[in-house]
């Protein structure tokens, strides 16, 4: 099998078994975190699909954070189908959709860092990361021993520092605070 016998394209509800079976098989073995139903079905339209000669071969995610960073999760090959381009077509087609919503910048937690590397991320430390993208850490059963290597990677080198209805963008919006009203003399 060669990379250009892969597929990718839009997942589907009929999709949601085959990437529940999927991820959650890896997820048995330790190399990823486990997904619930509810979480793939509420979040279908994130998820890519590849496809081989017409068979699943694998999917991926990407989950927009806030307006200049979003997560590739949920990667996951069928082990029959792995180290033959399936995993770099995924994430090919997820970097091609982050452009088109213009996302600058890429993350992804993983136990694999090699093969992120090789699609152009680099180690980052957790901190570098805004608080925001921990949210889902507060559910993993590993949130006080986490072994998950973070990698990130910029599609936009020129990105401006968004902002937010005109305000400067933090990691997470705090509430506004009402200007004080000067005291008439
Ligand atoms: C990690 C995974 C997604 C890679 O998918 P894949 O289809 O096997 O990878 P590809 O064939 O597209 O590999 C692309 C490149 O990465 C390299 N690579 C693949 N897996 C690697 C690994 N585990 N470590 C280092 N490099 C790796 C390949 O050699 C290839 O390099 P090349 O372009 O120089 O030939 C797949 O093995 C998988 O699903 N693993 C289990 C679940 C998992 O770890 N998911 C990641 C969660 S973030």
């Amino acid at each position: 099998m060669i990379s250009s016998d892969v597929t990718v394209r839009t997942a589907t509800a009929s999709d949601v078994d085959r990437i529940l079976g999927l991820v959650n098989e890896l997820a048995v073995k330790q190399i990823m975190l486990p997904r619930s139903p509810a979480s793939v079905i509420e979040n279908l339209r994130d998820f890519l699909i590849a496809e081989v000669d017409g068979t699943f071969a694998g999917c991926g995610a990407l989950a927009i954070t806030w307006t200049d960073l979003a997560e590739v999760r949920s990667l996951a090959v069928h082990p029959d189908y792995q180290k033959h381009g399936v995993g770099r077509a995924i994430v090919e087609a997820l970097i091609t959709e982050a452009k088109r919503l213009e996302i600058p910048r890429l993350f992804a937690f993983t136990y694999v860092p090699g093969f992120f590397e090789k699609l152009a991320f680099a180690q980052a430390e957790h901190e570098q990361l805004p608080h925001k993208v921990f949210n889902d850490c507060m559910h993993c059963p590993k949130f006080l021993a986490c072994d998950e290597i973070a990698m990130t990677r910029v599609l936009d080198p020129d990105a401006k520092t968004p902002t937010l209805l005109g305000m400067p963008q933090r990691s997470f919006p705090l509430p506004q605070r009402t200007k004080k009203v000067a005291a008439k003399q």
